[in-house]
């Protein structure tokens, strides 16, 4: 899959770009805050409909633009995929209203279309299909939870829509559930009236688990030797699947990193990479019944893919525990560039691949090495504020802009 045309209107620092781009690799250098993330961000947006980074929408328009009668920003490219080609795009809104005593508030709407025909978010994502690896990715390894759900989430929606459509009916259950908990607790509600929400969690629920612990054996078939290739060491990297199913006897959370007393790291077995999915269905709801005093105690449903978590694991240590930065950040890599490999088997098609700012560290064979991964089809979209980082031929393979103050330049 690759984007010809590219096209922005009052997003972040664009006011108005219009680029055309080949297929392969492209590399956008520029000095710091001028607009090389905004450009990722927004190719992004296309393919999940959500900023990676932005915590509202709002931030997305631009700030004269938001001063305008009817503020907008808009995202449209045209995207090859297979043998056709389709024009997308997206636009979001802002409607401005007074809420009295002369001040005024902000609406926010978004709206997706292809063929320049509107469609339902959950029908479109899938349409594009990218794999975005920035800086702030290592927080992939070493921080919270919810990030790394939100990272095979974000994977499985793009490439499965039964999975996005699951994941919304999940989420949904969780919260009624929860809301149904506190009323029987509270004794405004029978206990009886959990038993339909439990079946329902336990259904979407473990259609999630078992999505996710595919994906993740997928990506450890090249977890191992990306990252050999990329680090040079000869270390085994997994990432294994923490689910809440088996965790739930334990009261508290997995600790991962437990130090045994001979002050050895607790090693995972390999055989615990990822769960036992026979039976399942049956173990989360025995969980469920095993757990009804504390959850209802809390008022929370305790146990479920909303509460599971991988581990990514050099050697069986883990390394948001033990790693260096610099393998934390190389995991990453070998982590995205296997799930390019995943989708492109799922799809067929080749996502896009988003490097922002990634790269230039690397030195010219790893760079090379990366480049050869990637092949030839598809298209490579990479950030750099220094094109000095880069190997005379890796740029002599790509085609190279200059980004300054939001505009965009052919690099001479
Ligand atoms: N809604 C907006 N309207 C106008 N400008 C914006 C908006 N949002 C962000 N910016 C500007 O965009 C710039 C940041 O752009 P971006 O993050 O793409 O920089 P960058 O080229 O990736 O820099 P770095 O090399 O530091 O990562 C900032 O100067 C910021 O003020
Ligand atoms: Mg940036």
């Amino acid at each position: 899959m690759w984007l010809n045309r590219f096209a922005l209107t009052n997003f972040r620092t664009y006011v108005r770009l219009g680029l055309e781009l080949p297929q392969g690799l492209v590399v956008f250098h520029g000095a710091n805050g001028q607009g090389k993330t905004n450009l990722l961000e927004a190719v992004y947006m296309l393919a999940t409909t959500k900023s990676p980074r932005a915590s509202s929408d709002r931030e997305l328009i631009n700030w004269l633009a938001l001063d305008q009668a009817q503020p907008f920003a808009r995202i449209a490219a045209s995207v090859h995929r297979g043998a056709s080609e389709l024009h997308v795009d997206l636009t979001l809104r802002a409607e401005i209203n007074p809420t009295g005593n002369g001040a005024h508030g902000l609406t926010l709407s978004k709206q997706v279309r292809v063929g320049g025909l509107p469609q339902r978010a959950i029908e479109y994502v899938g349409t594009v299909i990218a794999v975005l690896f920035s800086p702030e990715d290592v927080g992939l390894v070493s921080g919270p939870p919810a990030g790394r759900r939100r990272y095979l989430d974000i994977t499985l929606s793009q490439v499965n829509s039964r999975y996005l459509r699951a994941l919304q009916r999940y989420t949904k259950i969780v919260a009624q559930r929860n809301h149904l908990l506190r009323q029987v607790r509270e004794r405004r509600q029978p206990l009886g009236l959990l038993e339909p929400w439990d079946a329902e969690l336990v259904r979407s629920g473990s259609y999630i688990i078992e999505e996710r612990t595919r994906l993740l054996a997928t990506l450890n078939g090249h977890l191992t030797e990306l990252f050999r290739a990329l680090s040079g060491s000869r270390a085994r990297l997994e990432v294994a699947y923490r689910s809440s199913v088996d965790g739930a006897s334990a009261e508290e959370p997995v600790e991962h990193a437990v130090v045994r007393e001979s002050g050895t790291p607790w090693r995972d077995s390999p055989a615990a990479t990822l769960p036992n999915l026979a039976g399942l269905a049956e173990r989360f709801a025995r969980c469920l019944s095993v757990g009804r005093e504390r959850e209802l105690a809390q008022g929370v449903s305790l146990v479920g893919p909303h509460r599971d978590d991988l581990v990514f694991l050099l050697d069986d240590v883990p390394l948001g525990t033990y790693g260096s930065r610099g393998q934390q950040r190389l995991a990453v890599l070998a982590l995205k560039l296997a799930e390019v490999d995943f989708m492109r088997a799922e799809t067929g098609e080749r996502p896009l691949l988003l490097l922002d700012d990634v790269l230039s560290e690397l030195d010219p064979a790893r760079q090379a090495f990366v480049l050869q991964t990637l092949g030839t089809e598809g298209q490579t979209l990479l950030t750099t504020t220094d094109l000095g980082g880069f190997d005379a031929s890796f740029l002599a393979r790509a085609r190279v802009y200059r980004i300054e103050d939001g505009t965009i330049h052919a690099a001479a």
